[in-house]
């Protein structure tokens, strides 16, 4: 099987094309979060005791096909160069005819860094001159970033067309993980779903239903829920355009019988810079922003989980990054975590915010498992084939 864990594989002196997923979260151009560096580190470790030439891929942020600067991949090079105690060569420069003259000259064993792949228009269009662009720079492909492949990009699906490709270790670990969880999932299921992330998630929602007991709506995606069903949500963040949407969520989740539960209380405040008060969900003055859940709220949500046998979360109740308005994600995470040690639910948590988040509190390892994963985690919940993955097992 194509898998870099093969120990037949020979790579010395290989120039092996690493995807990875360097997505992490940044606050005034520094990182506050390095699970997703982290988790790889092995893959990278075992392709520097092959012997490869490591090119390191990956994206950050959304530039949408720009050079975006405060989106350069610069500092999470420096970063991992810390973590994996190595230099990482950081090259900047576009992609063009002398690049893979530069990784030729490169000693057996080292790591250079691309800029961010997402700087590139072709990356997002799959564009397939980009592909073989990209791939014209290695010998193998191997793809590491589970979190992006429910990306058809250029440099997740595409290059494997052009290239032997293979599953990197943690990609295989979170696969192996999912699979588990899917096989053995236990019913009433409850997902808690939140973040920011809204336009990505609000469509998947409508084909959880069909599987989950309860879905919780907490953060950026409950303030959608409440402003288009009415709520006054005064200069809260939520997404337009999706009020016929939510009305067949609904609808769907009465046929379903699943249970749809929105914040009836919320922390609000006229900037994050100030602390919160506590309001109904009806009570939101013009001028305020929505930046927590209440205690009922998390009252409920503990009533919830408590006749819950699955638990799976995926993005923060409020802006849990401000000590003001971390309690509901904090307690949200309290409930699982202590419901998980006494063995009464199995628990699952993904995404890079939700991970951030869990890791701020130190729960790492109080839940059943961590997925680095956000939209590719729930694509793979509502049994989609993952485009990343589909391509890797074609490639055999
Ligand atoms: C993530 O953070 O979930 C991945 O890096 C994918 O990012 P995207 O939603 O911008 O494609």
């Amino acid at each position: 099987m194509n898998y870099i864990s093969n120990h037949n594989l020979e790579l010395k002196g290989k120039k092996v094309i690493l995807r990875v997923d360097l997505n992490v979260p940044m606050k005034n151009g520094a990182i506050t979060e390095t699970s997703r560096i982290e988790k790889i580190l092995p893959t990278i470790e075992l392709l520097i005791k092959k012997q490869a030439k490591i090119i390191i891929l990956s994206h950050i942020g959304r530039p949408k096909g720009k050079v975006v600067e405060g989106m350069s991949l610069k500092p999470i090079s420096k970063k991992l160069s810390s973590l994996i105690n190595k230099e990482v060569l950081f090259n900047k420069e576009s992609i063009s005819k002398t690049t893979r003259a530069e990784i030729e000259k490169i000693p057996n064993g080292s790591i250079m860094m691309l800029e961010n792949i997402r700087f590139y228009k072709g990356e997002e269009l799959n564009d397939n001159e980009f592909s073989k662009k990209i791939s014209n720079l290695g010998d193998i492909f191997v793809n590491d970033a589970f979190s992006c492949s429910h990306r058809s990009h250029a440099s997740i699906e595409g290059i494997t067309k052009h290239l032997p490709s293979f599953f990197g270790l943690q990609i295989t670990k979170e696969i192996n993980a999912l699979k588990k969880l899917t096989s053995e999932i236990e019913k009433p299921i409850t997902l808690i779903i939140g973040g920011s992330k809204i336009s990505t998630k609000i469509n998947i929602i409508n084909n959880l239903i069909k599987k989950f007991s309860n879905i919780i709506i907490v953060g950026g995606m409950a303030n959608t829920f409440l402003k288009h069903t009415g709520k006054k949500i005064g200069t809260s963040i939520f997404e337009n355009d999706c009020k016929n949407l939510i009305k067949e969520i609904l609808k769907n989740a009465e046929k379903y019988n699943c249970k749809i539960t929105c914040p009836v209380d919320v922390v609000v405040a006229n900037n994050p810079q100030y602390k919160g008060s506590i309001k109904d969900i009806d009570e939101i003055g013009n001028n305020e922003m929505i930046l927590d859940i209440g205690p009922k709220t998390i009252l409920s949500i503990k009533k919830i989980i408590d006749e819950s046998n699955t638990v799976l979360w995926n993005g923060p109740a409020g802006y849990f990054e401000n000590p003001n308005f971390e309690y509901g994600t904090k307690e949200i995470l309290e409930i699982i975590s202590k419901k998980t040690k006494s063995d009464k639910i199995f628990s699952v948590a993904g995404g890079g915010e939700t991970v951030a988040a869990i890791n701020k509190f130190k729960k790492l390892k109080s839940l059943t498992f961590v997925s680095t994963a956000g939209g590719a985690f729930l694509e793979y919940l509502e049994g989609k084939t993952l485009p990343g993955i589909n391509a890797l097992n074609q490639n055999v």
